[in-house]
């Protein structure tokens, strides 16, 4: 047997107790040739002492930070005055009796260590022994108990847990498809699923009446602290149900759950704003509710004055904040209003007199004054800012207003759970750059029946049987009763502007499906990580996966995306440009600097695309990458060369090289003159017959690196080699 016990699990019920523990080396502490060791597992820490009489004693002095051992010995009581209460096992030490390196640890590049938190880069890169930080097991912990306690609850519901392809055709759900080429069907694809949306409403059809499932998510879109591009939805389908069925019986789950996870207790049901409601009181459809200080509508009131930007304004709102602010703090947001595209902030305080103070009072009559306190109940030092513009974007900027006072009153408190349901949204919205309609949620939306009507005149005024749900201002969940006549869905896509043939071959096959008993049917779909995160007290969901992605979509520990070999991209019918070019050009630097007895280094990498990206992943100085660009000089290409570090100085440049115009080539010239892509060009322009021309600063660092026409593959090699070999012009162009 390995162990006896865990590492959190010894007390003084097993004094005397004959164990065998095992664990990694958490701490060391020498005491007078007395060792104590905090051994630590997924379980807890338990303090080992190794007395000097210890048969093994040398070996015990050897152990490090992360080394995992097995420890046999005899548990006893602390001494008087030793027990550590925080801690499960503080009571008791185990002294041992046999000692087993079961694997050496090398130096952890990370601390094992709550209190000590490395960077994001790291922390990803070496995610195991970031993970092994107990607090990241507390979140491993937490998110298992709420996937188990989701399944229990919808389990005792009624639902079945039901898997869908991973491989699967397009589903329109906004994102970018990842997308898996076909080695079978040379040019065909499939598409990674951005839900199970499509599926689980032909489980319906299907007459599965209940579905769920935690299902993975791939979307490749723009990531932020709560979107990454692999995420798990708590996905689910119910037959013959109105919004009301599907409100209760999220809340039932979210109550279990909260108490299951956390061990809270939440009141249900919970608010219920309309779309409209929540814009026009709190500027946004996810409103945090954690505080007050909604948007007041003063529009009639406060244009009822002399100061000119309310004069004649569609809409003025204020909100009054909850406690005093001083000059400063009223100046500093509306600071915080202009960064965020306001073209302004009024503000007025209430005095010591019951008087309205600021610096545009004077344009408000008494009678005006006195409406406006008696609409926002503004008490003694409280302040009212006011916003003045087109309706749509008062509420968006005095709604980031409200969530920044919110902050800085330090009203945002991560311990509060305030969910609540936004309803009603509008079914259609008008995208501007493309100039058409879209849906708000997805096209399979069901509208409301009264609102049937609208359709096709009147798109904007339709709103949907869909729901939000949103916890402390974060959508947490998204859902809507879905369309499951062929007439409606027709008229819906219409308005999209989906015509019948494209219906056909992007889901043809769902609405087939409707054409042989589609029941009514409607779900939703809670984002798991943002719900565990949240629920946690985190905005950013990496803190919830075992696995994430780093913010540019890489998986730093493993290395994805990688480049496949050239048999694997064969198969799958594809080209790799990066490969080719990095052959054929790649050969021909490698043979000149050959035949040149040229010193250098091939070091093969993960695509970069600056220098600054590149000295990073190279391991090397900035100041020794060799920034190579092409320029027209009268017409006539030339490639300047110079630091990583620094920027070229064209006035010099074009004195240097005697020209009358100088122009940066573009990229596409850059591609037919030195057969590269921008960002991997190489400084061999004697290679493409271009007169080079180099910094003087670069040459003067011992080596210089560069990427050999390929984002992939650099060479280092010595600078006075590169000068032999190419016999630039060297000048001093750079600042
Ligand atoms: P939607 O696209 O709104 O709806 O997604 C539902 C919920 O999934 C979570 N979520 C994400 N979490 C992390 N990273 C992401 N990139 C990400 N994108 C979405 C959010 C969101 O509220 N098929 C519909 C649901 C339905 O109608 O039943 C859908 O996917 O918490
Ligand atoms: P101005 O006349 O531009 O100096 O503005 C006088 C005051 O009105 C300043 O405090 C501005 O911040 C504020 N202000 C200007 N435009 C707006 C607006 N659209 N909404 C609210 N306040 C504004």
């Amino acid at each position: 047997m390995k162990r006896t016990h865990t590492c959190g699990e010894l007390s003084a019920k097993d004094l005397a107790k004959d164990i065998t523990l095992a664990g990694w080396v958490h701490s060391r502490r020498d005491h007078g040739g007395v060792i104590f060791i905090d051994l630590r597992d997924r379980y807890g820490l338990t303090q080992i002492v190794f007395n000097p009489d210890f048969k093994n004693f040398k070996d015990a002095e050897k152990l490090r930070r992360e080394d995992v051992i097995q420890v046999k010995g005899k548990v006893r009581s602390r001494p008087e005055g030793m027990s550590n209460p925080d801690l499960k096992t503080g009571e008791i030490e185990v002294l041992v009796a046999e000692l087993n390196i079961l694997n050496k640890a090398e130096m952890p590049p990370l601390e094992v260590d709550d209190r000590i938190v490395a960077n994001e880069e790291m922390r990803l890169k070496y995610r195991y022994l970031d993970l092994r930080r107990p607090i990241m097991q507390k979140h491993l912990k937490i998110r298992h108990k709420i996937a188990q306690a989701t399944r229990e609850f919808l389990n005792s519901q009624g639902f079945l847990e039901i898997e869908t392809p991973m491989l699967m055709k397009h589903t329109p759900e906004g994102a970018r498809d990842y997308i898996v080429p076909s080695r079978v069907h040379p040019g065909k694809c499939y598409s990674l699923p951005q839900s199970p949306q499509l599926y689980k409403q032909i489980l319906m059809v299907a007459g599965c009446d209940r579905y769920y499932q935690l299902a993975k998510c791939l979307r490749d879109e723009d990531l932020r602290a709560d979107r990454q591009p692999e995420f798990t939805q708590i996905d689910l389908e119910m037959s013959f149900v109105d919004e009301e069925d599907i409100y209760k019986l999220v809340e039932g789950m979210m109550k279990h759950i909260v108490k299951k996870g956390i061990d809270k207790d939440i009141e249900i049901p919970f608010r219920k704003l309309t779309y409209d409601e929540a814009m026009s009181a709190y500027g946004s459809d996810k409103p945090d509710l954690r505080f007050g200080m909604k948007l007041i509508d003063v529009t009639k009131i406060a244009s009822k004055c002399d100061f000119n930007v309310f004069k004649n304004a569609e809409s003025i709102k204020c909100i009054v904040t909850e406690k005093e602010m001083s000059r400063k703090d009223i100046d500093a947001m509306i600071d915080f209003a202009i960064k965020q595209g306001a073209k302004g902030l009024a503000w007025m305080k209430m005095g010591e007199t019951g008087k309205l103070e600021s610096n545009i009072a004077k344009f408000f009559s008494e009678e005006t004054q006195n409406n406006l306190i008696k609409a926002t109940e503004i008490k003694q030092g409280q302040v009212m800012f006011f916003m003045s513009d087109k309706e749509k974007i008062v509420n968006e900027l005095l709604g980031k207003a409200r969530l920044e006072l919110g902050r800085r009153f330090d009203l945002l408190d991560n311990k509060m759970i305030e969910f609540c349901w936004v309803t009603d949204f509008p079914m259609f919205k008008w995208n501007d750059d493309e100039e058409r309609w879209e849906a708000e949620h997805h096209i399979f939306t069901m509208p409301k029946e009264e609102h049937l009507i609208f359709i096709p005149d009147y798109p904007g005024k339709v709103k949907a049987q869909c729901y939000d749900l949103v916890l402390n201002g974060v959508e947490m969940a998204s859902g809507s009763i879905r369309i499951h006549r062929a007439d409606i869905q027709e008229k819906v896509l219409n308005i999209v502007g989906i015509t019948k043939e494209q219906a056909e071959s992007k889901f043809g096959f769902l609405l087939e499906a409707f054409r042989y008993g589609a029941p009514p049917h409607g779900g939703i779909a809670p984002g798991l990580d943002r719900l565990v995160a949240m629920l946690l007290g985190y905005n950013d969901i990496r803190e919830v996966i075992a696995f994430p992605k780093s913010k540019a979509a890489e998986g730093l520990m493993d290395g994805c995306p990688s480049e496949m070999d050239e048999k694997q991209y064969k198969e799958l019918h594809l080209k790799s440009s990066i490969k080719q070019t990095k052959t054929k050009l790649f050969d021909e630097i490698e043979k000149m600097l050959n035949t040149n007895d040229a010193r250098f280094e091939v070091m093969e990498h993960r695509p970069v695309y600056t220098c600054e990206e590149a000295a990073k992943v190279r391991g090397t100085k900035i100041e020794q990458a060799a920034k190579a660009l092409v320029f027209k000089a009268d017409t006539k290409p030339v490639l300047a060369v110079l630091q990583g570090s620094k920027e070229i100085d064209e006035e010099k440049l074009k004195h240097i090289l005697n020209a009358k115009i100088l122009k940066m080539a573009r990229a596409d010239e850059v591609k037919q003159i030195m057969e590269c892509d921008i960002g991997s060009v190489h400084p061999f322009g004697n290679l493409a017959g271009l007169k080079v021309i180099v910094d003087e600063n670069l040459l003067k660092e011992e080596d210089i690196v560069f990427n050999a026409g390929s984002h992939t593959i650099s060479i280092k090699m010595k600078s006075s080699d590169y000068k032999k070999v190419v016999e630039p012009r060297i000048g001093s162009f750079a600042k």
